[in-house]
Formats: structure tokens, C-alpha cells, sequence
């Protein structure tokens, strides 16, 4: 295999296989694995017209002494039936969850990016209804698919500060990020956001709250994160956020590091007071933002490297996850 490890970006990647579980007569199937990417299904399948399609991020990493270590795959399993529950779609065992991740990750471990590189196994499961029906009720049949594939960072400069405009009121009924539930209809709603955020140079948008548009709830693909001018970490605390796993882990590490971390509402005019701004999330890592843009005003944190702060946050995460730092809080499974 000739993979430049060091020039992935987040990119659909085909690797050797995924693995797929078939849900009928109220059970799910032993799961299989697949060599290809296709699936052949109705085109009057329900995901089609009403939705019902969720969707899971996680990663694991090649560790200094060469072992693959999943990250939390138990976190990805519980909020992937909070999903389902949400979305009227069958909840699967977390424990059975755990299990399919570590045996594709395991029949695609040529894949991990080796240590140092950057770089991870990007771990994303799907699932979707697919029994073909016209009327608005769940559906009876469903697949999930758990696919994997090498990726570098998601926004192309590293960890260096990126661009943030302020989503406009577009639509309040539609981008207002993700909720909490992590439904792909959701993400579809924000591309629009993305689009006007892109088309003026800033590599992410930051949703308000959709009702009064004076409080921050997150970015288009991660949670809010800042660290005040004495030192303390603060993150939004909102019901339409997506319960992030990295920042559940990153307020975590903030405790342990001194930081005092406090999930509260945070109002968009207290965004110039704050000493460094960051995105958390699975794919974007932590990536600390330079400047948010918001209509004709610009706030600029003045930074032209990850700020001192978010370094820490950044460096005590990427060391746990790549084995450079003892795991003490267990967030590590190992593929044997
Ligand atoms: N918020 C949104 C909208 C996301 O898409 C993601 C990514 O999954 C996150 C937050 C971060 O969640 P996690 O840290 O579990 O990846
Ligand atoms: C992740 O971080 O895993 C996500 O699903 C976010 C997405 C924008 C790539």
C-alpha cells in the first residue's frame, strides 16, 4: 500500500471493508463484513422521503509501541440510540456496538495512520430506515454500516487559527446546527450556512440560538469552546448542541489541568472578551479560531498560532490518544 500518510485530508477514502447489520421482525442480524460500498434498497425507502437517517463519528489512532486504540466507542454507541430514539428508529446494544467497531477497525488495520503522522482511522457509522412506504410512519426495516477510513485534519491548516462567521438569520426554522441529535437532515439544514460562511473566506460557521440569537450554541461541525482572560475553560450549555464527545472528555482534561470548566450559556456580545476561541469535535480535533466574523464586525483574537491555553487543552488530548500520555480515565479500547 502506498499511502501518503502525511496528505490526508477528510476525504472519503475506500478501504478493504465495512461491517453491516440488517434489522427485520424487531432484531438485529449477527452483522457481516463487505468488500464494496453498495447497498441495493428501494428508492421508496423511508430515509428517502422522512429522514429517518442518523449518523456516529469517532477514531483510533496507532499509538507510539504500534498498537490501534479505539477512542470512547461506547460514548459513539449511546448517543447513536439517543439518535434512534429520537428519530423512532431501533436502538442497538451499546455492547454489540463496541464489538462491530473493533472488528472492522481490526479487518482494516493496514489503514491506521502510523504514529505521528497525524493522522487517524476515522470511524463512521450510518444507520437508515429502508422499508419502502408513501405514508409518514417509522420504518420496518433498517441498516447500519459501520465504515472506516484514513483521514488527516479536517480543516487544511492544522492547528493553526481558522475563520469563523456568524451564521445569519437565514431561516430560523432550518441552520441552526445540528440539535441534538446527530440526524443527517440536520446537517443538510446548515449546509446552506456553511456555503455563505466558505463564500466569505471563514472555514466554519458559529450558530446562535435559533429563537433570540443572542446566545452562541455551537459550530456547523463541532461544539464552542473558549477559555477566559483568567484561564478558565467555558463551553456553550444548550439543548440544541450535539452532545460532543470531545468536549465531554476536553472539560474532563480542563478539570484535571486546573482549568475550572463550567458549561453555561454563553452570549455572543461576551465573544470579545474571551482570551482564545476553539471548535471540539471528532473531525476538527481542536481547532482554535482566529477571528468570527459577524455581519460588517470582526473580532480578532489576534493569533497567529493555537493560543497558549488551547495548546494545553490540545497537546494532554493528542497525547492520550496516541498512548505519549497515560490513558487515566480508560477512554482507550484496544484492537487485538
Ligand atoms: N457538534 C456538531 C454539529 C458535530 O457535527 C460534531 C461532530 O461530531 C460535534 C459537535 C462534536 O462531537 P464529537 O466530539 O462527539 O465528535
Ligand atoms: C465528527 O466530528 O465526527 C463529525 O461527524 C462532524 C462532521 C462535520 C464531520
Amino acid at each position: 500500500m502506498n499511502i501518503e500518510w502525511d496528505k490526508l485530508g477528510f476525504n472519503f477514502f475506500p478501504v478493504k471493508s465495512n461491517i453491516r447489520f440488517h434489522y427485520e421482525d424487531g432484531k438485529w442480524d449477527d452483522g457481516k463484513l463487505y468488500n464494496d460500498y453498495n447497498i441495493t434498497m428501494s428508492v421508496a425507502a423511508n430515509c428517502m422521503h422522512y429522514g429517518q437517517a442518523i449518523f456516529e463519528g469517532g477514531k483510533a489512532f496507532r499509538t507510539q509501541d504500534g498498537k490501534v486504540q479505539i477512542f470512547r466507542p461506547d460514548e459513539n454507541g449511546k448517543r447513536l440510540n439517543s439518535s434512534a430514539k429520537h428519530l423512532m428508529m431501533p436502538e442497538f446494544p451499546v455492547d454489540k456496538f463496541v464489538e462491530a467497531v473493533k472488528t472492522v477497525v481490526k479487518d482494516n488495520e493496514e489503514y491506521v495512520p502510523p504514529y505521528g503522522t497525524g493522522g487517524a482511522l476515522y470511524i463512521r457509522p450510518v444507520m437508515f430506515g429502508t422499508s419502502p412506504q408513501i405514508g409518514v410512519a417509522a420504518s420496518l426495516t433498517y441498516e447500519l454500516v459501520i465504515m472506516v477510513m484514513p483521514v488527516g485534519a479536517y480543516y487544511k491548516n492544522g492547528i493553526k487559527p481558522v475563520d469563523a462567521m456568524i451564521a445569519e438569520d437565514y431561516d430560523r426554522a432550518a441552520p441552526k446546527g445540528t440539535g441534538h441529535i446527530k440526524a443527517a437532515g440536520n446537517y443538510a439544514a446548515s449546509l446552506i450556512s456553511s456555503e455563505q460562511a466558505h463564500s466569505r473566506g471563514c472555514a466554519v460557521a458559529l450558530f446562535l440560538d435559533p429563537a433570540t440569537r443572542t446566545y452562541v450554541d455551537e459550530f456547523g461541525t463541532s461544539n464552542f469552546l473558549a477559555v477566559t482572560k483568567d484561564g478558565q475553560y467555558v463551553t456553550s450549555k444548550s439543548d440544541s448542541i450535539l452532545p460532543s464527545i470531545t468536549n465531554k472528555s476536553l472539560i474532563q482534561l480542563a478539570e484535571d489541568l486546573g482549568m475550572n470548566p463550567v458549561r453555561r450559556p454563553v452570549r455572543k456580545d461576551e465573544l470579545k472578551d474571551f482570551a482564545e476561541v476553539a471548535a471540539c469535535g471528532t473531525a476538527v480535533v481542536l481547532t482554535p479560531v482566529g477571528r468570527i466574523f459577524d455581519g460588517d464586525e470582526v473580532i480578532d483574537y489576534g493569533l497567529t498560532e493555537i493560543g497558549p491555553q488551547m495548546k494545553r487543552l490540545y497537546d494532554e488530548m493528542t497525547g492520550i490518544q496516541s498512548g505519549r500520555i497515560p490513558d487515566r480515565h480508560n477512554w482507550l479500547v484496544t484492537v487485538e
